[in-house]
């Protein structure tokens, strides 16, 4: 059996930073993220029994490094023993560098996996494995406003908002495309054992989460934006309180928050949001896009620009079994 999903990253306004339970993966924290449209990764999974071991192709390279979290998301969703498996991977933006291609890749990976096993795992199920294997992975089983709650035995995630209640547009800035040279899950842990705003961090959160399901329950903008880029630059400044240190951002970064902070002073509705990497998102009202885009291409050290409005849930694309392939467009 083969089967194809296709899911899209998805960018935290409030962030998980931190876990509770290591070995389940379980978040410190609660989170709300948006879904993106234009940006996807699609996962070909395919049970081969003629094969020994896993392969995984990400983009037409094999890929070693990935592939034992792919075996273990696998062996999770499969069971053991189990037949070995080949992932073929294609992804539309730059691969582990702070733009959520982990929870894409994983969103799609538990869509096609269970499909391939002539299995039908209902959502709140696919989240819960996709969460196994990346923590923001089970909110892009989900579009448009995603909430995972911080249970205390699951992962919970909650719909806010679908993507066409309120369409935001969001401008990421790539200011480089190379992979980041430490994971967020390592950084996680040395946050959490170094840093001296650790604990503050998780303390508060609930205050930013009241505050931005709020925000987007009342499309608050302002609000909205305000409390985003507050728990963004909180996250950082956890992780710049670490021994030692992580530090994603590059200058340009850097560049490109001016930029957004001149065109918020200008009034225009953005504001940015940057994750466990150097690109900055900027999230604006659809009216405002052209403006900030033209600003942020503009800015020193950015080598590329990628627009998405907000987008859909993890879906299956296509599955093959013995006889025809049955393609299964627009359904789960
Ligand atoms: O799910 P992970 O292990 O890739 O961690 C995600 C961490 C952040 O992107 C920085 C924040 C978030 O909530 O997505």
């Amino acid at each position: 059996m083969q089967a194809t999903a296709r899911a899209q990253p998805n960018i935290a306004l409030i962030k998980y930073w931190g876990k509770r339970d290591s070995a389940r993966n379980l978040p410190a924290v609660g989170s709300i993220s948006i879904t993106l449209s234009d940006l996807h990764t699609e996962m070909c999974v395919e049970v081969d029994e003629s094969m020994h071991d896993d392969v995984l192709i990400v983009n037409g390279c094999e890929d070693r490094h990935m592939l034992p979290r792919v075996k273990q998301c696998l062996d999770t969703i499969m069971g053991a023993p189990r037949p070995a498996v080949r992932v073929v991977s294609h992804c539309n933006f730059p691969v582990a560098a702070g733009l959520a291609s982990s929870a894409a890749a994983f969103a799609a990976l538990v869509v096609a996996a269970d499909s391939a096993l002539g299995q039908s795992r209902d959502r709140a199920e696919l989240a819960g494995l996709a969460g196994r294997a990346s923590g923001s992975a089970a909110r892009s089983l989900y579009g448009g406003f995603v909430e995972l709650a911080n249970r205390d035995d699951d992962i919970v995630v909650n719909r806010l908002l679908e993507s066409d209640e309120w369409p935001l547009r969001i401008v990421v800035a790539i200011t480089t495309p190379d992979p980041k040279r430490l994971s967020s899950t390592d950084a996680m842990e040395i946050s959490r054992k170094t840093s001296p705003f650790y604990n503050r961090w998780i303390e508060r959160q609930s205050v930013d989460l009241d505050e931005a399901r709020s925000a987007i329950a009342n499309r608050d903008f302002a609000k909205l934006g305000s409390v985003a880029e507050h728990n963004c630059l909180k996250m950082h400044s956890v992780m710049w309180g670490s021994r030692p240190p992580v530090i994603y951002w590059n200058s340009a970064t850097l560049a490109c928050m001016q930029t957004v902070r001149d065109l918020q002073s200008e009034g225009a509705a953005v504001f940015f949001t940057i994750d466990a990497g150097p690109q900055l998102k900027a999230i604006c009202l659809p009216e405002e896009e052209t403006r900030v885009r033209a600003a942020l291409a503009d800015t020193t050290g950015v080598s590329d620009i990628m627009v998405s409005g907000l987008g859909s849930r993890a879906r299956l694309v296509h599955r093959q079994g013995d006889s025809d392939g049955v393609h299964v467009a627009n359904s789960t």
